[in-house]
């Protein structure tokens, strides 16, 4: 039964993909040799490693939270984008996220209340937070920064708060040496990511919730190569004895 219904969406979804590219085809009059231009394109864009991985989560990941956001009653999600990494040091309310200290990232402090679409408080939410360097690369993936820097497992208290402090990530320049630099090139776009920190929150009974926040007035806000950032996602800072202080807070979805 559940293999005929997946069947039948699979089915729904690859017919809907197909009709696009046809009318694409005659509504732009597209030639054979234009065709052969862009399988030649595609095949080389999968002969590279993780370029057709690179190309699709660029242009449609995005796509998929506006999909969820449009149905939710839950704050927005975003991209997960490919560096989140299970297993982040567990952080105590108001501890700091491990940096490499002679990087000299600006310290920002991040927090909020996490509630359910009714407005209570959610106790014992896991909230993964992670983010770039303040050189614009990722620890455990790129070489040189342990993994367990720049990231950090939170819980929600009794009052569904968090508190964790870190330093501020820069804006982030996805691969642009293949083909998918060259589309966007192509379109006249950049290869850039607003300065951005991810989160992913987890809890018994609800939705898993994976979303990113942006910086007001910051550089390529309005520009992100990604499509990631919505309104509701880009906050301001403000200022506690000095530091910047992000505060950001969920609203959480039940499971279905
Ligand atoms: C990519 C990297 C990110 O950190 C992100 O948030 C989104 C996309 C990327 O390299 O594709
Ligand atoms: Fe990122």
């Amino acid at each position: 039964m559940t293999q005929k219904i997946m069947d039948k969406r699979h089915n729904t979804i690859v017919n809907e993909i197909v009709d696009s590219i046809r009318q694409v085809i005659i509504r732009n009059k597209v030639t054979n040799t234009e065709l052969w231009l862009a399988i030649d394109f595609l095949n080389e864009t999968g002969r590279s490693e993780h370029e057709m991985a690179l190309l699709l989560q660029a242009f449609f990941e995005s796509t998929t939270c506006v999909a969820r956001n449009n149905e939710s009653r839950g704050s927005a999600v975003a991209i997960e984008g490919p560096y989140f990494l299970e297993g982040a040091p567990e952080i105590a309310h108001g501890g700091e996220i491990k940096t490499l200290a002679e990087e000299d990232g600006e310290p920002i402090i991040i927090r909020g209340k996490v509630t359910d679409v009714d407005g209570k408080p959610i106790e014992n939410v896991t909230l993964d937070v992670w983010h770039s360097t303040p050189v614009g690369t990722y620890s455990g993936v790129m070489p040189g920064i342990p993994e367990d820097h720049y990231r950090g497992k939170l819980t929600t208290d009794a009052d569904g708060l968090y508190e964790v402090r870190t330093t501020k990530p820069v804006p982030y320049q996805i691969p642009h040496d293949g083909n998918t630099g060259k589309i966007l090139e192509g379109l006249g776009r950049h290869a850039w990511r607003p300065a951005h920190i991810h989160f992913k929150a987890r809890g018994e009974g609800l939705l898993e919730h994976i979303t990113q926040v942006y910086f007001e007035g910051e550089e390529y806000v309005d520009s992100d190569c990604c499509t990631g950032v919505c309104d509701e996602l880009v906050l301001g800072f403000t200022n506690e004895n000095g530091v910047k202080v992000i505060t950001k807070n969920f609203v959480l979805d039940a499971a279905a």
